[in-house]
């Protein structure tokens, strides 16, 4: 082997570290930006929540009124997921009298804002029903392993590990307000909430009978919103 095979060749390399250099700057000053802007979107969010407070209340827990409507948290949700039900219920797949109105008063950019807001937001606990051990026993075992006899496959096997939610498609249901969302398998069987595009939700809704519905919202309530790996 001689000397030169072996000599770095200092200037390609020189050129190529200076140009490194450069990439990874703009890519930090981008990267900065980016949270700039996403900062100043959440601002402009919690300014515009203001309208939404005196049912999704000033944390985005939501609350479940007793004998009344649920309303839910959005503290802590996937902002996609979010905007994608407010352009819902502006569009008319989903219908509710409290929700509809607020949503016609915001454009796509304040969507998006609030969305990253309550995205921002750490999640809260849900509130459940007191309901049996046997009750809270059927709700386990359809949100974590289904009920095979029946065709229903298990809540988690969509909304992920701990039903804590999957990307921008399959929301969070742990640690969500029972009311919530019992109301919404509601919906789905009555045919009166249809944001889904293929329509996953309601063919499991429509296996599920009023003691399903009300264990499995229970059992979910009870649950934390934040998925920790359990041993
Ligand atoms: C008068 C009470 C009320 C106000 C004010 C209100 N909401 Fe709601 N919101 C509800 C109710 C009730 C639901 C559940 C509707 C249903 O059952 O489909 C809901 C549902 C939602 C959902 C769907 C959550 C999910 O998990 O799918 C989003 C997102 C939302 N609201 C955002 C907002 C925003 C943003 C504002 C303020 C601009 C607002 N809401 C103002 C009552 C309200
Ligand atoms: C095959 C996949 C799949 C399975 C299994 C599944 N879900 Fe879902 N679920 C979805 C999708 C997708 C959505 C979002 C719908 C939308 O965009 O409006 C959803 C949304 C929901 C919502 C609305 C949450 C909100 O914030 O508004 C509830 C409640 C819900 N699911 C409960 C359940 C329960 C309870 C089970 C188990 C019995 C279950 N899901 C099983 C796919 C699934």
């Amino acid at each position: 082997m001689t000397k030169n095979t072996r000599k770095v060749p200092t200037k390609g390399g020189l050129k190529f570290t200076t140009a490194f250099a450069v990439l990874m700057t703009t890519a930090t000053l981008s990267q900065t930006a980016l949270a700039d802007e996403q900062q100043a979107a959440i601002e402009r969010g919690k300014a515009a929540s203001a309208l939404c407070m005196v049912c999704h209340q000033a944390d985005g827990s939501g609350k479940h009124v007793t004998d009344g409507e649920s309303w839910p948290r959005l503290a802590g949700l996937n902002h996609e997921y979010l905007a994608a039900q407010m352009h819902a219920f502006k569009e008319g797949t989903r219908d509710n009298p409290s929700m509809n109105g607020f949503v016609q008063m915001l454009n796509d950019e304040q969507i998006q804002d609030l969305a990253l807001y309550y995205e921002s937001l750490p999640a809260t606990a849900g509130e459940a029903p007191e309901v049996s051990e046997e009750v809270l026993a059927l709700g386990e075992k359809l949100a974590t392993r289904g009920d095979w006899d029946r065709y229903i496959v298990s809540c988690q096997s969509c909304h992920g590990p701990g039903n804590t939610g999957v990307g921008a498609h399959f929301p969070g249901i742990a640690g969500q307000h029972a009311g919530y969302l019992s109301a919404q398998l509601k919906h789905w069987q009555a045919n009166e909430r249809s944001s889904d595009p293929q329509e996953l939700m309601a063919s499991v809704a429509r296996r599920l009978n009023d003691e399903d519905i009300e264990a499995v919202s229970a059992w979910l309530a009870t649950q934390p919103a934040t998925y920790t790996a359990k041993e």
